[in-house]
C-alpha cells in the first residue's frame, strides 16, 4: 500500500473517506464536515454510538463510500492505531483517505499510518489469488506532514517484512533461504552483510549452533549485519534467535506444541527488520546484527540429552534438554556480538512457554542487567506501542543451572520460573556491558485478527528496537 499526506482539498471520486466520532457521537477534531453529512436516520437505524471500533458506512457527495469509526469515550495512541486498523479492514475500494491524522493527539499521523498498514497486512503467498477480492492500493492522509508519514511508513512496513518471514512455512524457508532473503531485503541500503555456511560456522567454533543444528539435513547459517554511518557515536548490538522449525529435537515436542513453531525465528526476524529500518531511516547510531539461524530437528546425528557443547565463549552447556535449544545458539550469537564491541546489547527470542504462560498473547517479557538499560527499554516500547513488562534476572535460582559434567546445564528441570532460568542461562554468555533480553514467545504470534494485529506472525518488537536505536542515536 502507498501512503502519503494529501492536501484538503484531494479528488475523493471512487474512493473511501474514513472519519473519527467519538462517544456519544462527538466528530473527532478534522472529522466535522464528514459527520455533518451524513444523515441522522441512518446513524440511527444503524445504533451507530461512536462506541471504540463502532463501524458505519454512508454515502457521500464525492467519495464512494464515508466510513465513520467510533473513537470511544477518549482516544490515546494505542486505540486510535486499532480504530484505523479495523476501518482499513472494511474498505471495498483501491483508494482510501482519511481525516484521522487531525486527531487531536501527539503522532496521530503515526498511529493512523501504523493502523492502516498493519491492520491491511495479508500474507497470500502461499494462496491461490481471489480476483473478486479488493485491495487497498493507496492511502492519502488529509493534512499530514510529507516527512511524518514517511517515517512512519518505515516501521510500519518493516514489521510487516518481518511478519512474511514468521509467517513463511519452515518449507519455504530453510536457514540458508532465510539467510539469503534477509541480505536481499537490505539490497540498496548501506547496510554491509555477510553469511556464514556450515564451514565458517565450524571453523568459528560456534558450539551452541553447531549442536542444535546436527539434527537437521539443512545446514545453519550465521548472518551479520553492520551498518556504521559516519555521524555515528554510540553502538548497538542485536542478536536475534533464528530457529527456521523447532521440533524440540530429541526431547521432542508433542503435536499441539509443535504446531506453530516456524514462528522460533520471529527474534530473528525483527532483528533483521529493524536493521533494515534503522538504515532506511538514516539514524546517526551504529547497529550491529548477529543472527544464527538453524532448524531444531530429529535425527541420527541429533545432540542427545547429556551431551555437552562448547559455545564460542563462556560455560559449557549439558544439554539435559535439546528443546531449549534456543539459548544455546544465543550463547554463540551473544559471544559473537561482543567481537564488535557494542556500548548496549539486545537480543531478542521466542524464548519460552513459560513467558507465554507469565504474561500472555499481548505482552513482550524483558529482564536487563541494568536499570538505564531498562529504562530506556521500557522508553522504547512505549514510544513504539508495543506492550513490554520488565522480568526479574532473579540469581537465586542460578544454581538450578549447575552441571554436573559441564560448566552450566541448559535447563533447571523446574516446570517454575522457566523465563527467568532461560535469563539467567544467556547472562552467562552476556558479558558485564549493558545488556537486556526480549523474550517474544507470547506475542511472536497472534492467534486472532483485532485492532493492528493479524493472526499469524506479528512482527513484535521490531519497532521497540527501532525505538531503541533511535534513542541512542545523534541527532541527525
Ligand atoms: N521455541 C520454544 C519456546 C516457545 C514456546 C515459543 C511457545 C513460542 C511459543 C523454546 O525453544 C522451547 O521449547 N522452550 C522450552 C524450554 C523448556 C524445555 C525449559 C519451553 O518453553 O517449553
Ligand atoms: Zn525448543
Ligand atoms: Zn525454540
Amino acid at each position: 500500500m502507498q501512503v502519503n499526506a494529501v492536501p484538503a482539498d484531494v479528488d475523493l471520486e471512487g474512493s473511501t473517506i474514513i472519519g473519527g466520532v467519538f462517544a456519544d457521537l462527538l466528530p473527532a477534531p478534522g472529522s466535522e464536515e464528514l459527520f455533518d453529512q451524513v444523515d441522522p436516520a441512518l446513524i440511527e437505524a444503524a445504533s451507530f454510538e461512536g462506541k471504540a471500533g463502532q463501524l458505519l458506512m454512508a454515502p457521500h457527495a464525492t467519495a464512494k463510500t464515508l466510513l465513520l469509526v467510533g473513537l470511544g469515550e477518549e482516544t490515546d495512541f494505542q486505540s486510535l492505531r486499532a480504530a484505523m486498523a479495523g476501518a482499513i479492514r472494511s474498505v471495498r475500494t483501491e483508494s482510501v483517505f482519511t481525516v484521522l491524522g487531525s486527531v487531536d493527539l501527539e503522532e496521530s499521523v503515526k498511529a493512523v499510518v501504523e493502523g492502516a498498514i498493519l491492520g491491511s497486512y495479508r500474507f497470500k503467498e502461499y494462496q491461490t489469488p481471489d480476483e473478486s477480492e479488493v485491495t487497498v492500493a493507496q492511502l492519502g492522509i488529509l493534512g499530514g506532514d510529507d516527512e511524518e508519514v514517511a517515517i512512519s511508513v518505515v516501521g510500519a512496513d518493516a514489521t510487516n517484512l518481518a511478519r512474511d518471514w514468521v509467517n513463511t512455512p519452515a518449507i519455504g524457508q530453510a536457514p540458508a533461504a532465510f539467510a539469503e532473503s534477509i541480505v536481499a531485503s537490505l539490497q540498496g541500503l548501506p547496510v554491509r552483510e555477510q553469511i556464514w555456511d556450515l564451514t565458517r560456522i565450524e571453523e568459528e567454533s560456534l558450539g551452541g549452533l553447531l549442536g542444535v543444528a546436527a539434527g537437521s539435513p539443512r545446514e545453519p547459517r550465521v548472518v551479520i549485519l553492520s551498518y556504521a554511518p559516519d555521524g555515528a557515536t554510540t553502538h548497538l548490538g542485536l542478536v536475534g534467535k533464528g530457529i527456521t522449525f523447532d521440533t524440540g529435537g530429541l526431547t521432542l515436542k508433542p503435536g499441539k506444541a509443535m504446531e506453530n513453531m516456524k514462528t522460533d525465528m520471529a527474534g530473528a526476524a525483527a532483528v533483521a527488520a529493524a536493521i533494515g529500518a534503522i538504515a532506511r531511516l538514516d539514524l546517526q547510531v551504529r547497529a550491529t546484527a548477529v543472527i544464527p539461524i538453524t532448524d531444531n530437528a530429529i535425527g541420527g546425528a541429533a545432540t542427545r540429552p547429556g551431551d555437552v557443547l562448547r559455545p564460542l565463549s563462556g560455560p559449557t552447556v549439558e544439554v539435559t534438554n535439546t528443546d531449549a535449544e534456543g539459548r544455546l545458539i544465543l550463547a554463540d550469537g551473544l559471544g559473537l556480538i561482543h567481537h564488535h564491541e557494542p556500548d548496549l546489547i539486545v537480543d531478542i527470542a521466542t524464548l519460552t512457554g513459560s513467558m507465554h504462560i507469565a504474561l500472555g498473547p499481548s505482552i513482550g517479557g524483558f529482564f536487563a542487567n541494568d536499570s538505564d538499560v531498562s529504562d530506556s527499554i521500557l522508553q522504547a516500547a512505549a514510544r513504539a506501542g508495543e506492550d513490554f513488562w520488565e522480568m526479574p534476572l532473579y540469581e537465586g535460582y542460578r544454581k538450578a543451572l549447575d552441571s554436573n559434567t559441564g560448566d552450566i546445564k541448559n535447563v533447571t528441570g523446574s516446570p517454575y520460573g522457566g523465563a527467568i532460568a532461560a535469563a539467567l542461562f544467556l547472562k552467562e554468555y552476556a558479558g558485564d556491558g549493558p545488556w537486556a533480553h526480549l523474550d517474544i514467545a507470547g506475542p511472536g504470534r497472534s492467534k486472532e485478527t483485532t485492532g493492528e494485529w493479524v493472526k499469524g506472525g506479528s512482527g513484535f518488537g521490531v519497532r521497540t528496537l527501532l525505538e531503541v536505536a533511535r534513542g541512542m542515536a545523534a541527532p541527525g
